[in-house]
């Protein structure tokens, strides 16, 4: 199996990307980590903990990672996913504990100590960057990022310009964008592209599960705030691209493009500055995608969060 490791601040649909990854014989999740991201990080390792044992996993390690930005105070994503980050159901308080280890101090030792992991950040890359910078003897060993964040053609949905992710941490993201490691993005131009239409919502409730319950309450809760604002027939499911990705590439497509961070500008701050035409010379070092098989997503969603 792939061995990853799920960087995330849960948040509705990262909570459904976890799903995924528990419910997938083709990964070894070695933990999952928080990150101050949608709400701060007391919430989201809490989440991460609810989501897990929600999964049938409370052997699962669960850490914190960073609480806040490498050099800004942290932006949060309330008016999306609610006080709580992850408000729609009724959650039980989780009973599993967090890891004592520091989430950036795991990912370094394990990365160090196994062969071939593929890092998914699901949120700010907070955590990420700040094990590079901490022990650069790592970014060699690792397989791959697969990452949610940015966007080109679809551009921002936190500012005109950004996307969330991309955003809260744009120094992060540079870091990790310019690190050398083979990276795989998943922008807002493909998960705008996912939406959980009322007939996927109720699939996700026709599973008869309780996990089936959750996501459909979920995907409901976070649609309120994007078919408002995008007139579109649901709301974009971002994070579980991220997985499904891992497990059927096929349904993704886009560009070997050079992607660029914007630092500097208050304007455009956090913007992926996606060389989509290869005009800027610059040498390309991410996979950007552009285009989901959408019906495919759902059905593998549906397919592997039955099996919880
Ligand atoms: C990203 O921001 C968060 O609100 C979502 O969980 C997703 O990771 C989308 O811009
Ligand atoms: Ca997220």
């Amino acid at each position: 199996a792939r061995k990853i490791i799920i960087d995330t601040d849960p948040g509705q649909d990262d909570a459904v990307a976890i799903l995924l990854a528990l419910a997938s014989p083709e990964l070894d999740v070695l933990g999952v980590v928080a990150v101050a991201g949608n709400v701060p990080l007391p919430l989201t390792e809490k989440n991460a903990r609810i989501v897990c044992e929600l999964a049938g996993r409370p052997d699962m390690r669960v850490f914190a990672g960073c609480d806040a930005p490498m050099v800004r105070k942290l932006v949060t994503a309330e008016h999306v996913h609610g006080k709580t980050g992850l408000d729609g159901p009724q959650l039980p308080e989780p009973t599993m504990a967090l890891q004592e280890q520091h989430g950036v101090d795991f990912i370094i030792e394990t990365v160090r100590a196994q062969d071939g992991v593929t890092l998914c950040p699901l949120g700010p890359l907070t955590n990420i960057a700040t094990a590079f910078e901490r022990a650069p003897d790592i970014v060699e060993r690792v397989e791959e990022i697969v990452l949610m964040g940015g966007a080109y053609f679809q551009v921002g949905n936190i500012t005109p310009a950004a996307e969330f992710n991309i955003y809260v941490d744009p120094e992060a993201a540079r870091i990790v964008f310019g690190s050398g490691v083979k990276i795989t993005v998943m922008p807002l131009d493909v998960t705008h592209k996912a939406l959980t239409t009322q007939a996927r919502v109720d699939a996700f409730r026709d599973m008869g599960t309780e996990v089936g319950r959750m996501v459909a309450e979920w995907t409901n809760f976070f649609e309120r705030f994007d078919k408002e604002k995008y007139g579109s027939a649901g709301a974009p499911l971002h994070d579980p691209c991220v997985i499904a990705y891992l497990l059927r590439p096929e349904l993704f497509s886009g560009r070997f493009v050079n992607v660029e961070i914007e630092c500097g500008s208050e304007l455009t701050l956090g913007m992926t500055v996606a060389d989509w035409w290869r005009v800027s010379g610059r040498a390309p070092n991410a996979m950007f995608m552009g285009d989901v098989d959408a019906d495919g997503f759902f059905a593998l969603l549906v397919e592997r969060l039955a099996r919880l």
